[in-house]
Parts: C-alpha cells; structure tokens; sequence
C-alpha cells in the first residue's frame, strides 16, 4: 500500500478530507512504522492516551486470540460471561469504594450512561424532576450528542450541532488563568444551580484531572470541598469522567484517589482495553446501585458489545499486564522526573506558558512569545503546527486549539505508553524540545 492516502484516493471518509494520511503498517512498544518505513516515537499512547502498553504485547494479543475461540460473543442481554464477571470483581478490587461496574465500548458510551444512570437514580428515588446535568465548560467528554452537550465549548466543538443539544448548564472552569483559587468556580455553580433551581439537578460532570482540554489539571482543593458542601445540601450526584485518567495514567488507578473528593460514578476506559480492544466501564459506589435494586429494579439501556466475552477477556490480559509490571507504580514514582525534564528542556522557550505533570499525562500551555502570557492569536493555530512538525520530526503527540471558547489556548499533551523506557522518555523530551523550537520560530515569522 502507498505511504500516504488523500481524500481523492480512498472509499474512505476522512476525518480531514484535505489531509494526506500516512499509512502505520505496524508498532511495537513506543514506536509505530509507516509503509514506507519511516518510525515514528509516539508520545500519547497511539494519538488518543490509548494504547498505555504500547503496541504489539504479544501475550494480550494471544488472550485475544484464545477468548474468541473459545467465544468472542453474545449478548449481554440474556446472559453473563466469565471474562466479564472476573473483570468487575478486579476493578472493584483496585477500586473498592466502588460497588457495581456496567461495561462499553468507548468513552462516549461510558459517559452517557453515567447520565442516564444519575437521571435513573433520582427517579427511581421519586425524585422525577431531577434532570439537568452542570458541567464545566472546557471539557471533553464524548462525540455523541448527550456527551457533546455536556462539554459547553460552543465554538470549537458544538457548532453547528448546537439545536441538538440537550440544555444543559455550564459553568466556565476553573483554570490557573482564571480562577486559580477555585472560588469563582464555586460562584457560578451557586449561580447555576439557582438559576435550575437546586432540586432538577441530577448531576455535576466533569473531568477530576483534565486531558485534552487542559491536560494534567485540576482545580485547587477549595473547589472539590465547596463542591462536596453543595452535594450535601442540594442532593445531586457527582460524576466524574475519567476516560483517559482512569487505569493508571496518572499514576493512581484513578485521578479521583489524588483529590479530596469521592465521585458517586465514574468512567474509565481508554487505559482498560489499551488499544487490543474498544473497552470502557462506568463504575458506582453502593447507595446509587441500591436506589434501582430498590426502586426499578432495571437499568434498560445497553449498546450491543458491553460486557461481551471477547473485549472482557482483553480487558483482564490487560490489568494482568499492569500489575505484573507494577506499571502504576512507575508511571507515579517516574512522572515527577519526566515532568522536571520536560519543564528544563523547555525553559529557554519564549512560547511555553506552563508546564503540567501527573504521572505520565503532561500538558504544555503555548503563550504569545510577544508578552509572555497571552493566547497565541486563533488564526495561527499553533496547536496544528505543533503537530505537524512534531510528525516532520517522527514524533506523535496530541495538541488541543480551543482559543475561540475564550477559556483556554493552544494545549499540547503528552501521555506516553507505562512502559516508555527511560531512554524512550528522553528522546520524546528531546524531539518535543526541538519541534518547540521550531513551532517558535515558525510563529515568530507569523507575528
Ligand atoms: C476525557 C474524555 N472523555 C470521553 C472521551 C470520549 O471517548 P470515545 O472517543 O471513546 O467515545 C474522550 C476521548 O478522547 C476523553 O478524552
């Protein structure tokens, strides 16, 4: 097959359709090979924090391989299956304040039924007015239209889909920028929830450490205590989407063991099938479980693979992985030192306004070289530049433009694969230090 494929070339439906495609034939560890042959070092775990082994462990493949013989599916409607038993018993093994765990196929999935999930557990409480869902705006929580609604990016992501969105309430987040005390967070949640009036709001969703949108952030203490207060006075449930934190990623098994919150739901995926399998799970402490056991006694919605034996069997070859390796513990002990490199290759850049670090999920704020401190201009789109000469230089990593929803600018992650050697590490630092360094000089030219 050829190295690249345009839109004019393929049957394919692109996501980009004026983008040339380089075809990856094959990967193994952190390197992923082009047709051509060109290696590429990737830094975010296959482009999306996915593939947290990296690429071609051969004993996950073979677990793969030994399940769909033996059964790779059916539905979960009408029966259980061992993968998928065992699996639930391990994750609320690593996860205890958890009780039930109901499994997906994707991120998306995962976190419209954590929503659905909340509504049915006011409801079947006779709490039936409670409905509306409060998120911070500045988010990324899915490509569906619910999960969609719930990010509250109106320019960058919701347009032109915005008439579908359900009319959720936004608050504007809590950033170093531009609350980085996280009392005008907690402002406008007292806004919005008065606004809702207190007893329709099922949920607060949001993410406890963000990715993409601003990667390895998470709001100072005071915002997650303030929050707890409201839980306790007004009786909506917390959500917390950790489809790309959940597993190990930072260090923990979930981001929620590092703040001083405990979720009532929550999502993981991304880390669970990393990358053998689509995989996802919503997770739930006791009393939200009890309120359909003894209310409804059913929680009807179901996407035809959630808990099939295949994907499950991957999902438990996968937690063996992690915890032979001892991953989680390396991604925490290494990730301080892999942060502390990054922030000294960088330093002499004009263009990097923060550097975040937890565990092996990193971001890099760009700023206007000119003062120091302001968004790049929308129009540069230095996000796409990044990655674009980082590519030039064989590397992958994933940037994030989300200049025009006011809240944040041009964000660069990288979340490398748990088992990134050390050498691995410095030769991502290394090839992101010099792709920054000609990020500036492209945008200098520009200014
Ligand atoms: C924080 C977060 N939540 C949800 C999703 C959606 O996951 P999926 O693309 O599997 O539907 C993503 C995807 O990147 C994500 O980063």
């Amino acid at each position: 097959m050829q190295a690249t494929v345009r839109a004019d070339e393929t049957s394919v439906f692109p996501r980009f359709l004026d983008l040339a495609y380089p075809n990856i034939e094959r990967g193994e560890g952190v390197w992923l090979e082009t047709s051509d042959g060109q290696r590429i070092l990737d830094a975010s775990s296959g482009g999306a924090m996915v593939a947290c082994l990296g690429h071609g462990v051969s004993e996950i493949a073979e677990a793969a391989a030994r399940q769909a013989e033996q059964i790779a599916y059916f539905y979960n409607h009408h029966f259980t299956n061992r993968p998928q038993e065992e699996l639930a018993d391990r994750v609320i093994g690593l996860i205890p304040e958890m009780a039930r765990v109901k499994f997906a196929s994707g991120g998306s999935e995962a976190n419209e039924t954590a929503v659905r999930l909340a509504r049915t557990y006011h409801f079947d409480r006779g709490h039936r007015q409670r409905w509306r869902v409060i998120s911070p705006a500045q988010a990324y929580h899915g490509s569906t239209l619910g999960t969609l609604a719930l990010s509250g990016r109106r320019r960058s992501l919701q347009h032109p889909y915005a008439e579908y969105m359900p009319a959720y309430l936004h608050i504007p987040p809590s950033t170093p920028r531009l609350d980085p005390t996280g009392e005008k967070a907690l402002e406008e949640l007292d806004r919005a929830l008065k606004e809702a009036g207190p007893d329709t709001v099922s949920a607060f969703f949001c993410e406890p450490i963000s990715a993409a949108a601003l990667p390895a952030y998470s709001p100072p203490d005071r915002f997650w205590h303030g929050l707890a207060e409201r839980r306790e006075k007004y009786g909506f449930v917390v959500c917390f989407d950790e489809i790309v934190t959940g597993m190990g990623r930072v260090g923990s098994w979930l981001a929620a063991h590092q703040i001083p919150f405990e979720p009532d739901i929550v999502t993981i995926g991304k880390g669970l099938g990393a990358g053998y399998t689509p995989l996802a799970a919503v997770l739930c402490r006791e009393h939200v479980y009890d309120a359909l056991a003894e209310g409804s006694a059913e929680f009807d919605l179901g996407h035809t693979w959630d808990g099939a034996p295949l994907p499950c069997a991957v999902g438990l070859a996968v937690l063996d992985y992690i915890e032979r390796h001892k991953l989680v513990d390396r991604v925490r002990e290494r990730g301080p030192e892999l942060k502390a490199q990054l922030a000294a290759a960088l330093k002499e850049s004009n263009m990097v306004g923060e550097v975040r670090g937890r565990g092996f999920l990193l971001g890099i704020s760009l700023v206007d070289p000119r003062d120091g401190k302001s968004f790049l201009p929308h129009e540069l789109d230095a996000a796409t530049l990044v990655d674009d000469i980082a590519f030039e230089r064989g590397l992958l990593v994933s940037s994030t433009h989300s200049t025009p929803d006011g809240f944040a600018g041009d964000e660069v992650l990288l979340a490398p694969a748990y088992t990134s050697t050390d050498d691995e590490l410095e030769e991502m630092v290394e090839r992101f230090s010099d792709t920054l360094e000609a990020v500036e000089n492209a945008v200098k030219k520009k200014l």
